[in-house]
């Protein structure tokens, strides 16, 4: 695959899920209810064996996890806040000269000024922290294209050097570096890094204690999960220390289901903390954010309405009962946050797999007990099983060793840097069971950071590819980066 694998995974899409069967569901939920507030929040945390974390008690289960993109709430509401410090004279640092209002339509080129461009005029000029965080840039998931190592003002950096797929406001497109930009903002503007900002102000008075964007505090707390693949094959934690500030915006959140019950219950009361009384999201930007600005899925089922996208929220209906609503996933993570405000209860599962479509299913079933409702949702625990098999299966006749020679070569585009595709490695496939050839990126390649070319075979398989005869590897390339839609600028040296 041409991207590395832990960013390309925090591409959160919604599901649409094809329920069927009306078998009951059996997961390992226990819901709690307050005796303050109209509503129940359950928690199944799945858990594989051999899980490091805390133990469960009576009181729900403290082991952490990433939220992944179920932290880009956290992303709008930061901002918000920042914009309500600007608004009330509260501010640590000054506006550029020229901008006068700091608010969700104040232009991307004037508070980046120098920093923010675009390939396309017009949105160099418009486009506004709203569009950015909306997905309607009409940029596509450019996750490919910077390493680890990167921090935010990099991404803005290359931003022009960038493909769109769309021109400004012409569709909804799911982008995790507008997320990175956003965040970049708030390090700009706040007087201090987002990360410190968001625990100050966010999970702070929340008493999210236990809640944290530092992967190594988390770690050092002892309660931070491992994670997993669906057949149980421990991997490393996707976002460790050093990337962390880089992916803070976009999926930076590790929090366990007892914080998140006070994020939820805050979200249900409108931004406003029910326990102090004390305004955590600003009322213009709770309103904004979890309102339809884009049309992120433009058809609805028998069981969903069409679903617009706020500013890290979607927001549908799902059975008639209006839900605004994130999924997370990343290697090792599967998140859901649901609230459904108008019935006062909230939702939060939060996986140590990947698993997006078994953990909406939980969820929705969850919602569906809670409404009263007979369960749509299928027999979720074969797909949970010991069985699981969820992972890609290398192709029983791998491609012969001689198609991908074709391939070899340094690749060059100034949005993307620079990647070798090594030859000497080739000939040795056929006599290496077990072993794929690697794919080396000369951005990050020299960090230890290699990935399998697997999917460039299976990418062959499909494409019916049986001989080494094509002359250009564009076409492959454009497969996948398809979201671009527009021709290869790729450049090939041999
Ligand atoms: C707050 O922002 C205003 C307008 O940009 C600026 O004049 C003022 O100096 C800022 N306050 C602080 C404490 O920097
Ligand atoms: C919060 O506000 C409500 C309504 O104004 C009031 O009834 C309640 O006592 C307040 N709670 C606290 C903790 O201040
Ligand atoms: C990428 O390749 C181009 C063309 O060979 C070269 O000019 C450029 O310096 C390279 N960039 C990096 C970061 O290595």
């Amino acid at each position: 695959m041409l991207v590395p694998r832990s960013t390309l995974a925090l591409l959160t899409l919604p599901v649409t899920l094809a329920l069927a069967s009306q078998v009951p569901l059996r997961a390992s939920c226990k819901p709690t209810t307050s005796r303050d507030y109209p509503w129940a929040l359950f928690y199944p945390a799945v858990k594989w064996n051999s899980l490091h974390g805390a133990p469960r008690t009576e009181q729900g289960d403290p082991t952490v996890m990433n939220l992944a993109s179920c932290s880009k709430a956290f992303l709008s509401a930061s901002l918000g806040i920042l914009m309500q410090d600007f608004a009330d004279g509260e501010n640590k640092t000054a506006l550029p000269r020229n901008v006068e209002k700091f608010s969700w339509d104040t232009k991307m080129r004037d508070l980046l000024p120098d920093e923010w461009m675009t390939e396309d005029h017009w949105t160099t000029e418009k486009a506004s922290l709203k569009d950015l965080l909306s997905h309607v840039t009409g940029f596509p998931a450019h996750d490919g294209s910077y390493s680890t190592y990167d921090s935010p003002q990099d991404i803005v950096a290359r931003m022009r050097h960038l493909r769109a797929a769309y021109e400004l406001r012409q569709l909804w497109e799911y982008t995790n570096q507008m997320y990175i930009t956003g965040a970049y903002v708030v390090s700009k503007y706040s007087g201090s890094s987002y990360r410190d900002f968001l625990e100050e102000r966010i999970l702070l008075p929340l008493r999210m204690s236990s809640s944290t964007l530092y992967p190594d505090r988390a770690f050092e707390s002892g309660k931070f999960t491992q994670s997993w693949t669906p057949s149980r094959r421990r991997i490393p934690f996707w976002m460790p220390e050093h990337t962390a500030d880089l992916l803070a915006g976009a999926g930076g959140v590790m929090s366990n289901v007892e914080d998140m019950v006070n994020w939820v219950k805050m979200l249900l009361n409108s931004g406003v903390d029910p326990q102090t009384n004390k305004t955590i999201i600003p009322r213009t930007t709770f309103d904004l954010a979890t309102s339809a600005i884009s049309v992120a899925v433009h058809k609805g089922s028998a069981l969903t309405s069409i679903m617009g996208y706020g500013l890290g929220w979607i927001r549908l209906a799902y059975r008639g009962h209006e839900l605004v609503q994130h999924s997370g996933g990343a290697p090792g993570v599967a998140t859901i946050v649901d609230p459904y405000p108008s019935d006062g209860f909230g939702v939060v599962l939060l996986a140590n797999t990947v698993g997006p479509l078994v953990t909406q299913k939980i969820a929705r079933a969850i919602a569906d007990r809670m409404l009263g409702l007979p369960t749509e949702a299928p027999r979720v625990e074969t797909e949970m099983g010991p069985h699981a098999q969820l992972e890609p299966r290398i192709p029983v006749n791998p491609i012969p060793p001689n198609i991908l020679a074709g391939f070899t070569g340094t690749y060059s585009n100034l949005g993307y840097g620079n990647f070798t595709l090594c030859s000497p490695l080739f000939p040795n496939l056929g006599r290496l069971p077990g072993r794929h050839p690697r794919l080396q990126t000369s951005r990050f390649g020299d960090r230890k950071a290699h990935w399998s070319l697997g999917p460039l075979q299976r990418l062959a398989a499909v494409l019916g590819i049986t001989s080494p005869a094509f002359s250009s590897i564009r076409t492959c390339l454009i497969f996948w980066t398809k979201s671009i839609r527009r021709s290869s600028w790729w450049r090939m040296e041999r």
